[in-house]
């Protein structure tokens, strides 16, 4: 029960044997318009959610719990009440403990007049020297304004019809459930890429900036999530399963970071849009965080920001004002599952404690170049990335970039860090004296290396590559991830490989593509050695770089080739892309050549990208993860553009 406390959610015990409902159940989605939901499994208990609105004050505020082990609750092992109140948006949190591990159960909310909610289906996790296999999905960025989440239609389609032992166990959601940046329809008339923007929601308080829409308080924020969980395939998966949320950027701010938003070069205070997106989570998803704000069983009790100048920030790029900390604080996402014998998913947030991305900063807009869309060379994100820390402590006074010379902006500055300092001391702690076969790195931000190889570029095609060698990616490719924080992601793969952790597997979203590949923390020239496996899935629904290349990119760009190239019998782009990634320029231009996918892979090079075996750039979906004391199996599961 502490830990009901400490979480802020109603606590209830299930009985040993069970008893049939007495409650005068009738069903009425209609009283509840955003379904029912679970979270956050451990082997005894159960986190439970609903939202009821009350409209006529007849059921004062109170709904009644109950949680069966069968569907038609004639075993009903736990029964007690739920607040609701205006103060949390008439959502409640219920954990329900002593109940059994590795069991479905299923539970439903009835207010006053009998009225009740759908029923909803959870299971909790399994004892930890539980050896059976574990199956589990994990997903990413879903924009309803600009897509449809039928892969949640898909992933029930299957569940439904899988054997039991096959069947997921939880999803594990890496971020963008809500994309808080809106085009209203009539902003862009013409629609997104190919899709047409869907009118799901209307900020009373938003903001416009350019031509999208921004929450700017927590009832914007609140309307946001209420209009995406009114969608019928999220809201039937919420049902289905037992979710485990983390957020990752657009829960509270695109370009945003601690409690800052950035738009265009301006990083601009924020704190309290920081406090209203926390306060939303906290209300909308089922999930064991730890708010030190406040002594409310059923209510956030926000803390009291304001927006003021966060000017000096600490060793490590930690914004030191009260304010500023005041909101980051105000609610801890990262946190560990376990799940058996096999799985510890240590799941850490990416977004509230990091330092500033070097590569949005106005200084380093000078290292992209529309002739090398997104390319960067690696060597100057190298520089960016480790500021004071770059070459032992000896970083140069400026950067060598095509003929001339950059100053060095950030040498400084202490290395960029996406965890921050406190996060990063647990997640390494528990990664080391995880007993579990597998240990999960749940990381909203993909890990693996985005690379291409414009140094093999034929002379003639275009201008010379500025760059020494091999190309990262800018902030217009979604750079910012823990695959150019090459510091902090050395430390935590040299932690692993020296403390002899083995089963090290990160499953990661945002970038919006599929990946499947190695951890390692360099590539050739660089030894490459690598400590453990990754994957990335790409976005239930969110429009992804192919897409927008084939919009963004002009016809005759002399680099069309590598990103939505054409072989001379193709009717439409192709995602040549992926061939970028994986294979290299020459395989790409190859295939623009002839069309000839074998000839183009014949001239892949070989250093180019070691560490991938996958990659999709154009595809939609959700990923499958099924591990056993031995395996750890990854299926993407890609379904046709969701628009
Ligand atoms: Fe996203």
């Amino acid at each position: 029960m502490e830990m009901a406390v400490a979480m802020g959610a109603t606590a209830a015990w299930g009985q040993l044997t069970g008893a049939r409902s007495e409650i005068p159940w009738h069903e009425r989605r209609d009283i509840y318009p955003e379904g029912v939901a679970s979270g956050d499994p451990d082997s005894n208990s159960l986190l439970l959610w609903t939202r009821c609105p009350v409209n006529d004050g007849t059921n004062a505020g109170k709904l009644v719990v109950e949680l069966a082990e069968d569907e038609s609750f004639h075993q009903v092992v736990a029964t007690t009440e739920a607040q609701i109140s205006e103060a949390s948006d008439w959502t409640c949190r219920v954990l329900v403990g002593g109940l059994k591990p590795a069991r479905i159960y299923w539970y439903r909310f009835t207010d006053a007049n009998g009225n009740g909610s759908r029923v909803g289906r959870a299971i909790t996790a399994p004892n930890d020297d539980d050896t059976r296999p574990v199956r589990f999905a994990f997903v990413s960025c879903q924009n309803a304004t600009q897509g449809a989440q039928n892969a949640y239609r898909r992933m029930i389609f299957e569940d439904e019809r899988a054997a039991e032992q096959d069947r997921l166990g939880f999803v594990l959601h890496l971020g963008d459930f809500i994309y808080e940046i809106v085009w209203y329809p009539e902003d862009r008339p013409q629609g997104m890429y190919d899709r047409r923007l869907r009118d799901i929601v209307r900020y009373q308080h938003g903001e416009k900036i350019h031509d999208f829409h921004i929450p700017t308080t927590v009832g914007d924020y609140r309307a946001i999530y209420r209009n995406y969980l009114h969608d019928p395939d999220l809201q039937d998966a919420r049902a289905r399963w037992p979710f485990v949320c983390m957020w990752d950027n657009h829960e509270y701010s695109w370009l945003g970071w601690q409690g800052l938003q950035r738009f265009g070069t301006t990083n601009r205070p924020a704190q309290t849009r920081k406090v209203a997106a926390n306060q939303a989570f906290f209300e909308y998803q089922p999930a064991r965080l730890f708010k030190p704000s406040g002594s409310s069983l059923d209510q956030f009790d926000p803390p009291r920001v304001t927006d003021a100048p966060i000017t000096h920030f600490d060793e490590h790029g930690l914004g030191q004002e009260q304010n500023n900390l005041a909101a980051i604080h105000s609610l801890r996402g990262y946190r560990a599952l376990r799940w058996g014998r096999n799985v510890e998913l240590i799941i850490t947030d990416q977004r509230s404690y990091r330092s500033e991305e070097p590569t949005y900063r106005s200084e380093a807009q000078v290292f992209s170049t529309d002739t090398f869309p997104g390319f960067m060379p690696e060597e100057v994100l190298e520089i960016l990335d480790a500021g004071s820390a770059f070459n032992s402590g000896h970083p140069p006074v400026s950067i060598v970039y095509g003929g001339g010379e950059v100053a060095n902006f950030r040498r400084d500055q202490p290395p960029t860090t996406i965890l921050g300092a406190e996060q990063k001391a647990w997640f390494l702690e528990r990664l080391g004296r995880s007993k579990a076969t597998w240990k999960i790195w749940g990381d909203t931000v993909a890990t693996l290396d985005m690379r291409a190889d414009p140094q093999n570029l034929p002379p003639g095609l275009t201008r010379p590559w500025p760059g020494k060698g091999y190309a990262g990616f800018d902030a217009s490719f979604g750079a910012g991830d823990h695959s150019t924080a090459y510091v902090e992601r050395g430390e935590i793969y040299d932690f692993v490989r020296d403390n002899g952790v083995t089963g090290f597997a990160t499953v990661a979203g945002d970038r919006h593509s599929f990946w499947a590949g190695l951890a390692a923390k360099g590539l050739p020239p660089k030894k490459f050695e690598p400590i453990g496996i990754a994957f990335i899935t790409g976005s239930i629904s969110a429009p992804g770089m192919v897409e927008a290349l084939e919009h963004r990119l002009p016809k005759e760009h002399p680099l069309r080739a590598v990103f939505v190239g054409q072989g001379p019998a193709d009717v439409r782009p192709q995602p040549t892309f992926n061939l970028l990634l994986r294979h290299g320029i020459k395989s790409c231009l190859e295939y623009a050549r002839s069309g000839d996918i074998n000839k183009a892979r014949a001239l892949s090079n070989p250093d180019l990208s070691p560490h991938v075996s996958f990659v999709d750039m154009g595809g939609h979906g959700y990923a499958v993860v099924r591990v056993t004391s031995e395996d750890f199996e990854t299926e993407f599961v890609l379904h046709p553009s969701p628009a």
